[in-house]
């Protein structure tokens, strides 16, 4: 592994705001911060709102210096990523932000039962390939995990440059009949119709995939 990524992995584990799980300990203990956020990190008992693949945490630190009333916290499983936003909240000394590094398959071992308001999905992998639709994180498997750890009425909001994806994660919620509060195949065709931070905020990825073209899809759902 490169020197770099090996010291962005060693830097990550000493941040206060940085937790890791991995398998053995999400099948047989969970995180041991699972139902204490609010009493044992934050120390508050404001909302708390996921990033699921958040990389390099855009919208888990851009959002929470907007909303400091609200505590923000991002997921992936790549720590050498995590490093960037976590890095810029402990350098900004910013309390209302943590960051996970596991799979978000593990998601029930580090949250409880009505523990999160509200969940983002930025641009995550679209997996296209029919063999992969398991993989996908709108599929109704992952769903009926966030609606485990997320208060009645939930919300999700999903970014993605991929369409397709767009169009799979929108089906999935008509059939199961999901309230679907917004929803666009081109967020930036009318921003004005919408909040700032949904065009204000960019992540790599979407800096990487509107550079090549490619339009941005929003969909907005309660679960
Ligand atoms: C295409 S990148 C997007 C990263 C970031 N949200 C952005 O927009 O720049 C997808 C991210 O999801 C993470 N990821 C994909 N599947 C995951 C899983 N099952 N558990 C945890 N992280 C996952 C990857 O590590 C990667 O950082």
């Amino acid at each position: 592994m490169a020197k770099r990524k090996l010291k962005k992995f060693a830097e990550v584990e000493s941040f206060h705001n940085c937790f890791y799980l991995p398998f053995e300990e999400a099948r047989d203990n969970g995180l041991p911060l699972k139902g204490k956020w609010h009493t044992e990190y934050f120390k508050n008992n404001n909302p708390i709102v996921l990033e699921l693949g958040c990389g390099k945490g855009e919208y888990t630190v851009g959002l929470a210096q907007r909303f400091p009333e609200k505590n923000f916290i991002g997921v992936d499983i790549k720590g050498n990523r995590i490093h960037t936003g976590a890095k810029t909240a402990v350098d900004n000394k910013m309390n209302n932000v943590a960051f996970v590094r596991t799979r978000i398959d593990f998601i029930e071992a580090c949250f409880a039962e009505n523990e999160i308001s509200e969940i983002w999905i930025t641009f995550p992998d679209p997996q296209p390939q029919k063999t992969r639709v398991r993989k996908r994180l709108t599929n109704m498997m992952f769903i009926k995990r966030y609606k485990k750890i997320m208060k009645e009425g939930g919300i999700i909001n999903l970014k993605t440059d991929n369409e397709p994806f767009y169009d799979y994660s929108r089906e999935v919620a008509a059939e199961n009949k999901f309230e679907i509060i917004d929803s666009t195949n081109d967020l930036y065709d009318d921003i004005t119709a919408r909040d700032e931070v949904l065009t204000s905020i960019k992540t790599h990825y979407e800096k990487l995939f509107t550079k090549k073209g490619f339009k941005i899809c929003y969909l907005k759902y309660r679960v």
